[in-house]
């Protein structure tokens, strides 16, 4: 999925230089006791790398901003999660598989299943498949979602196998997410539209690059930022299904149908971990999700790069935002959701920080969508139009 062309303006900055201005009043907020740590990535000057234009991360970090109570609080919840969160997996038998979607290559007839799939999506115009990939792509940099998973303390995979429910849901997890990638990737190369080799480049830039959502180790601020991406991607998804109907390949329809019904049920086990944190410690709750929204939710693959173009998500975003696929509306709404979903306008018994905290989140919808409006404007004063290297250097209308 992609970051709202609304905030283009700020993503370039962002992306490279992440939100100095919220990290610096969070790091006063929770200064005491705290390990407070300056990070600046900087581009390694290897010789014979080509990555003096890739995009990094680049800004001041606090780590291990949870408490020891609220810790403590975390790791009660284990019992509850293998009784609440782990049914909201599927057993293995019961999943579906890439293979189940894709030409089967032990037949006989599998050049033909393959000719078919080829005349089917010959249908896709190029800023679908613009779209797709970006989706594709940022499917396939799972390895940085399961490490940020595991930055997170109290329900971190110790061991690679931990037997804890969090431990079991992360794997489970990132094991079902595999399969959306999987299926993509085989998909789309086997449609002969577009430049496998750009891509996989851009996978290899982008896991290379890794990520950090700013969630300071911090459970609460971890599982804020996963319901939010996975109803994101959800989104995305759902409308890449809906347009391969309208265009006309419906078994890429059924694809991308099929993956959004996953980041569906991924979404609910991540908002129910909110909600419970909700019900046990509303002002702790309030003011993770606050933090979260203050500091914007950063795309996962916001630092995508194929080796060429420095503003390849920005690009990449302003697309997904003409054709609809992910849209600055989208993030407005997804905010509201959130917020509908914890009854956040209800929660009682907070502190005057909770307080200041909840009237924020609440405002925050409406107040997104008029930034929205002004970035619009901003936006049209760009580039109308852009080449992608995952379609071979076709050109692409953004605006
Ligand atoms: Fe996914
Ligand atoms: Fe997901």
């Amino acid at each position: 999925m992609a970051m709202p062309a609304a905030f283009q303006g700020a993503t370039r900055i962002s992306a490279l230089n992440h939100s100095t201005g919220n990290a610096g009043s969070t790091s006063t907020r929770r200064a005491a006791g705290l390990k407070v740590y300056m990070t600046a990535t900087l581009p390694p000057k290897s010789k014979g790398l080509n990555v003096s234009k890739q995009p990094l991360e680049k800004h001041s970090k606090i780590m291990h901003s949870i408490t020891p109570e609220k810790l403590e609080l975390f790791k009660s919840l284990e019992g509850w999660a293998s009784e609440t969160i782990l049914p909201y997996l599927k057993p293995v038998e019961k999943c579906w598989q890439p293979q189940d979607f894709l030409p089967e290559p032990s037949a006989e007839d599998f050049l033909d299943q393959v000719r078919e799939l080829r005349e089917r999506s010959a249908c896709l115009p190029d800023d679908y498949l613009v779209c797709l990939v970006g989706d594709m792509i940022t499917e396939e940099a799972l390895p940085t979602y399961q490490t940020m998973l595991n930055t997170l303390d109290g329900s971190r995979d110790e061991t690679g196998a931990s037997p804890t429910p969090w431990g079991v849901w992360t794997r489970a997890w990132t094991a079902e997410e595999n399969r959306h990638g999987d299926l993509l990737n085989k998909y789309l190369y086997l449609t002969g539209r577009v430049d496998m080799r750009q891509i996989e480049k851009t996978i290899q830039y982008l896991i290379g690059s890794g990520m950090d959502p700013q969630t300071e180790n911090n459970p609460y601020l971890g599982f804020v930022y996963t319901s939010f991406q996975e109803r994101a991607t959800f989104i995305s998804h759902g409308n890449t299904a809906r347009h391969a109907k309208e265009y006309g390949d419906g078994k890429l329809a059924t694809i991308c149908g099929i993956i959004a019904a996953d980041e569906r049920r991924h979404e609910n086990a991540y908002t129910k971990i909110v909600e419970k944190l909700f019900e046990l410690d509303p002002d702790g709750a309030m003011l993770a999700f606050a933090d979260m929204m203050r500091k914007k939710i950063s795309m996962p693959a916001h630092l995508m790069y194929d080796g060429e173009n420095e503003h390849l998500f920005d690009d990449f975003s302003l697309v997904a935002q003409r054709t609809g696929v992910y849209t600055a509306r989208d993030y407005a709404d997804i905010m509201e959701h959130l917020v509908k979903r914890w009854d956040v306008a209800h929660v009682k018994g907070l502190s005057s920080e909770g307080e200041a905290a909840q009237q924020y989140v609440c405002s925050l919808p409406p107040r997104i969508r008029r930034l929205d409006e002004r970035a619009q404007a901003k936006v049209k004063k760009g580039p109308k139009t852009g080449s992608f290297s995952w379609i071979f250097n076709r050109e692409v209308a953004l605006l």
